[in-house]
């Protein structure tokens, strides 16, 4: 890239792209953020021969290269998840939420990244309701806007540090040790999640059947308030009358005023 990287023209073109990644995906970047995006954009133009922002905020704009989009979206996304992830709210999933559905479940796991999430989820039906119920009345879907993540999600192979929260016990259960120090999810478990490419800015949501529960975390702060309303009904219209949705714990949707009832910390219903 060019050094002229503190030039007017150059951040005029930053701000258009973080524009982009606002209006084509909610991705609000707020000030305090910003050196982090630089350095991220950065890299996408070294690594796609962009000589400056300019020429990436123009290819972005023309909407011509999906690969390119692509990039950038995988780029400015932070996809940091593992198993067993806060706790505390999978703890009241696993106790009050799971033997409060039906027969059959669906559960949407919104922003899956690399799938710890949906496997995790799995992985707690199965030690509740045992392996043949997750096979023959689970069905969890985990969908994410960056398709690196939902191919790797797709392998279901992990490093170690991804399962650093989960007990030694489920690990030998769950998962095959492979050669390379990695481990892969059992094929059961694997066969109870599906993955595919959604970005939560788009609607409406193209499911034909409602979802029990729905697992949003730890992606709401990527948009601004105005976004964070949207997609929260846009999930509460795809979430069966009584469903759940969980959010992180981090997050309040209080002064949001969405139709969801706060039952207990992050824990939402549709009532
Ligand atoms: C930090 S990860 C959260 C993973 C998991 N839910 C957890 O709590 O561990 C956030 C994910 O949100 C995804 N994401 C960001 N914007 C999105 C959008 N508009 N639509 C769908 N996914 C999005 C990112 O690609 C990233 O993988």
């Amino acid at each position: 890239m060019s050094n002229n990287s503190n030039s007017n023209a150059d951040k005029l073109a930053f701000e258009r792209i973080r524009q982009w990644l606002n209006k084509s995906c909610g991705m609000h970047y707020p000030e305090r953020k910003q050196a982090l995006l630089e350095q991220r954009l950065r890299r996408v133009c070294n690594a796609e021969n962009f000589s400056s922002f300019e020429e990436l905020a123009d290819v972005l704009e023309q909407g011509h290269s999906f690969d390119v989009q692509s990039t950038v979206i995988s780029a400015a996304a932070t996809n940091h998840t593992y198993f067993f992830r806060e706790p505390l709210v999978l703890n009241y999933f696993r106790d009050v939420i799971l033997p409060a559905l039906g027969n059959e479940a669906r559960i949407w796991s919104a922003a899956a990244s690399t799938g710890d999430e949906a496997y995790t989820i799995a992985i707690i039906a199965a030690e509740a309701k045992g392996i043949e119920w997750v096979k023959n009345n689970l069905s969890i879907l985990g969908t994410d806007i960056d398709k690196h993540v939902i191919a790797h999600a797709e392998k279901g192979i992990y490093r170690e540090n991804a399962l650093e929260n989960t007990p030694d016990l489920i690990i030998r259960h769950y998962f095959d040790a492979l050669n390379n120090g990695q481990y892969r999810v059992n094929k059961h478990l694997c066969r109870a999640c599906t993955f595919r490419r959604l970005n939560l800015k788009t609607q409406p949501y193209p499911f034909n059947n409602k979802f029990d529960v729905v697992f949003c975390r730890n992606v709401l702060y990527y948009f601004d308030e105005v976004h964070q309303k949207q997609v929260l009904e846009n999930i509460y219209d795809v979430t069966k009358q009584g469903g759940w949705l969980i959010t992180s714990v981090t997050v309040s949707l209080r002064h949001l005023n969405t139709r969801w009832v706060n039952i207990v910390g992050s824990v939402y219903r549709k009532l």
